[in-house]
C-alpha cells in the first residue's frame, strides 16, 4: 500500500519497527492475532525485554562497594539522565515509583498535607489516578475539592473552566496533559501561566501519562511541579514510573518519593521514539 492508500511508512521501516517489539504478530497464549490496543500500553520493546533481563540478573544492589554495585549505581545515574532528556526537565528532580497512581497518591499527599490552603482543583477529563487521588486527599485531609468541567464539544477542559475553580487558597492544580479516553490534548502551558496569575505560588501537577509517549515534553516550558509518566506506555517495562519533581516540590515530598530501581533502560525507548519522530519530521512539542 502507498502513503496516499493509507501507508505511512514503506515496508522495509514498517518491518523494521514491527521487529522491534515483543510478541505483536502473536503472543504465547492466543497463537496469531491482530495487536489493536495502544492506549493501553502493554507492548514492550525487544531491548527493553534483553536489558531488563541483563540486569536483573546481576548479583548485586546498589550503594556498595564493588564493581558490580559500581555499574548499577552508574546505569541508575544515565537512566536518570536519560528521563531528563525525555522530559526537558534540566532542573529539580526526577523519582521512580511503581506506576502513576501511586505516585500520584505519594506527591499530591505530601504538597496536600504541607502546602497551606483550603481547595484543590482537579478535571472530571482526568484519569482515575488524579480523579480519585485527589478526591480521596482532599476529603482525608479535610479541603474543598473542586472538579473543572469538560467542554463536550472541544474534548477539552478549557482554560477558563479552570481558572474560575482557582483562588488564592487552591493547595495544588492537577490535570491531565492528554486524554487517554478521547486522545486531546489540554493547553497546560497556557492554563498554568494563566492560574498563576491568580495564586502566583501554584502547584501544579500534570498527570502526561499519556502524553509523553507521543509528544516530546519540555517541562520547564510548561512550568509544572510535578509531571508524570508511566515507563509501559513507552513500550518499557511496567512497574517503573517517573516524575519530575521541581525543586520546591521535591522539597515538599521530602523522604516521601526517592525510590530508584534500576532496571529501566529509557535510551532504549527514546532511540525508538526518535526514529519515530524523525519519520514525521522531527516535530517538537511543548
Ligand atoms: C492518562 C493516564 N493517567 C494515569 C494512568 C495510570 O497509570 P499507571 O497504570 O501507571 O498507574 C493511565 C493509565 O492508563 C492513563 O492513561
Amino acid at each position: 500500500m502507498r502513503r496516499d492508500e493509507g501507508q505511512f511508512f514503506d515496508d522495509d521501516l514498517m518491518n523494521a519497527i514491527r521487529g522491534s517489539f515483543a510478541c505483536v504478530e502473536s503472543d504465547p497464549y492466543c497463537g496469531k492475532r491482530i495487536y489493536l490496543e495502544n492506549a493501553g500500553g502493554a507492548l514492550k520493546l525487544k531491548s527493553v525485554v534483553e536489558v531488563v533481563s541483563e540486569l536483573t540478573a546481576l548479583p548485586d544492589n546498589a550503594g556498595r562497594d564493588n564493581p558490580a554495585s559500581q555499574e548499577t549505581d552508574a546505569i541508575i545515574a544515565s537512566g536518570t539522565e536519560d528521563v531528563r532528556t525525555f522530559l526537558g526537565a534540566r532542573s529539580g528532580t526526577i523519582a521512580l515509583g511503581e506506576s502513576t497512581t501511586s505516585n500520584v497518591f505519594k506527591v499530591l499527599g505530601s504538597i496536600i498535607h504541607y502546602v497551606p490552603g483550603d481547595n484543590v482543583v482537579t478535571t472530571n477529563l482526568d484519569h482515575p489516578a488524579t480523579f480519585d487521588a485527589t478526591r480521596i486527599l482532599a476529603e482525608r485531609l479535610r479541603k474543598q475539592w473542586r472538579v473543572a468541567q469538560l467542554c463536550r464539544e472541544a474534548g477539552i477542559v478549557k482554560p477558563e473552566a479552570i481558572l474560575e475553580q482557582i483562588d488564592t487558597n487552591t493547595v495544588v492544580l492537577a490535570l491531565i496533559h492528554s486524554s487517554n479516553i478521547l486522545g486531546t490534548s489540554n493547553d497546560v502551558k497556557t492554563i498554568i501561566a494563566e492560574a498563576r496569575k491568580l495564586k502566583p505560588d501554584l502547584y501544579v501537577l500534570v498527570d502526561g501519562a499519556q502524553r509523553a509517549p507521543h509528544q516530546l515534553v519540555n517541562v520547564e516550558e510548561l512550568g509544572c511541579d510535578v509531571y508524570l509518566a508511566s515507563s509501559y506506555k513507552t513500550f518499557s517495562k511496567i512497574g517503573a514510573s517517573v516524575v519530575y519533581l521541581s525543586q520546591r516540590a521535591a522539597d515538599q515530598s521530602d523522604g516521601v518519593v526517592i525510590w530508584l530501581p534500576f532496571t529501566v533502560r529509557w535510551a532504549a525507548v527514546i532511540q525508538f521514539s526518535g526514529a519515530c519522530l524523525d519519520c514525521y519530521g522531527g516535530a517538537r512539542a511543548s
